[in-house]
């Protein structure tokens, strides 16, 4: 795929980190558990090579990048969005490659949390001779790469709340009934949502109540995402659409039942007993997760799940869709939270974006402390 530069001035660093995390978007569907990765190399003001990371096990963007450019690499700056690698993966370390084709300079967004990593690529290049900088529009490479810091940093997916609403944010009728209240042009906005994360969860209610498929069937799917079920006592039927026939479905359960579990891996779902005390706890839902390589984790699940989630503050992101209707107060609210909430310790959110999306309303919204567990590191 060709990645059109004309707005991008190979004269400015900025500039050319934001090519260079433009062309790592491209991998925000097809990368998952690796990192996006985008490297662009410049000589004498002029772009010689750039390339993007695809999928896990494919070459990393700066060996593309270098076989891209070949001999006018030496002596090059190359702009990259992450620490270039200098571990023996699937593929060769990017270090090498840097160094063996003689680029002169390595500009990095950020260093890579990965404790394979960790400033050792750093240390590398500039042992070799090569001079490098870092944090170069740090924010935005971070954003990008969310779910994956976290995942290495914080040993947890990153968690995108997705709920469709009416304006007075009730998410079903008081019978259950949900479907649809947004239209067909923000669902298809979902689907998008869907493809960009590695797994999407949900509660056992929303299976038994729609028997949703959650997974993504836009044209050209490369990977489908990790289907999750939080499922305490095993209640999933047999026939549930959820399980598919891909062997993607993971139900996470706090049941010892022996019977219903083999039932279960039988028709093709994996089932995995993560209980305490009998219960499912959000935080050994998310341990799990990054056990599985989840970078990010989308709920889509009704107001339970929702509401327990945001209550044990893990939820990163939220991404709502309002449409033009009510539903009153014997709607279902968003978030059930089995208690009442005192005005000053009420979770809060920044918004980030709002966006008309069909005949809807698309509100992002981020937690400031999961933006600021980005730029540290517990482990
Ligand atoms: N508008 C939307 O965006 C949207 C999206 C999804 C669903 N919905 C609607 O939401 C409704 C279903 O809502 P719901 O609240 O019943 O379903 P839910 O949140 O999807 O699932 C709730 C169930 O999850 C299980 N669970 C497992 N671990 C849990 C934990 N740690 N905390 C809380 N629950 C846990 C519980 O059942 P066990 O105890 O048996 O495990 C609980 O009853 C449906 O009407 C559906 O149409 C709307």
């Amino acid at each position: 795929m060709s990645f059109d530069f004309s707005q991008f001035d190979p004269s400015d660093d900025a500039s050319m980190m934001r090519a260079a995390l433009a062309l790592a978007a491209q991998g925000e569907s097809t990368t998952q558990p690796n990192p996006r990765v985008g490297c662009v190399l410049v000589r004498d003001e002029v772009i010689v090579g750039s390339g993007w990371h695809q999928s896990a096990g494919e070459l990393h963007a700066e060996r593309l990048a270098l076989a891209d450019a070949g001999d006018k690499a030496r002596g090059a700056t190359a702009y990259v969005n992450l620490e270039p690698c200098c571990h023996q993966g699937r593929t060769p370390p990017c270090t090498d490659g840097l160094i063996d084709a003689g680029v002169a300079r390595v500009v990095a967004a950020i260093r890579d949390p990965n404790p394979l990593v960790e400033g050792g690529g750093f240390e590398q290049l500039t042992g070799a001779g090569i001079e490098v900088e870092s944090d170069l529009l740090g924010d935005e490479a971070r954003w990008l790469n969310r779910g994956f810091i976290m995942r290495m940093a914080h040993r947890r997916p990153w968690v995108i709340l997705k709920s469709a609403a009416t304006l007075d944010g009730r998410t079903a009728a008081f019978d259950g009934q949900s479907k649809w209240i947004t239209s067909e042009v923000a669902r298809q906005r979902v689907q998008s949502l869907r493809s960009e994360c590695s797994a999407i969860l949900t509660g056992i209610g929303t299976v038994l109540a729609d028997d949703p498929q959650l997974n993504v069937r836009a044209e050209g799917t490369q990977r489908q995402p990790l289907r999750v079920v939080l499922d305490t006592q095993l209640r999933c039927p047999l026939d549930a659409r959820i399980i598919g026939d891909d062997h993607q479905c993971l139900i996470l359960t706090a049941s010892e039942d022996a019977d219903k579990t083999a039932a279960l891996i039988e028709v093709g779902a994996e089932v995995v007993n993560i209980g305490v005390d009998g219960q499912i706890v959000p935080q050994e839902v998310l341990a799990e997760l990054a056990r599985w390589q989840c970078n990010e984790v989308l709920i889509e699940a009704g107001q339970t799940i929702a509401g327990a989630f945001v209550k044990a503050e893990l939820v990163d992101e939220m991404a709502l869709f309002y449409a033009g209707s009510v539903l009153g107060d014997q709607g279902r609210s968003m978030f059930k939270f089995n208690q009442a909430i005192p005005f000053d310790q009420r979770p809060e959110f920044r918004i980030r974006a709002s966006e008309i999306v069909g005949e809807d309303v698309l509100l992002s919204a981020s937690n400031s402390a999961s933006v600021a567990l980005l730029s540290q590191k517990l482990f």
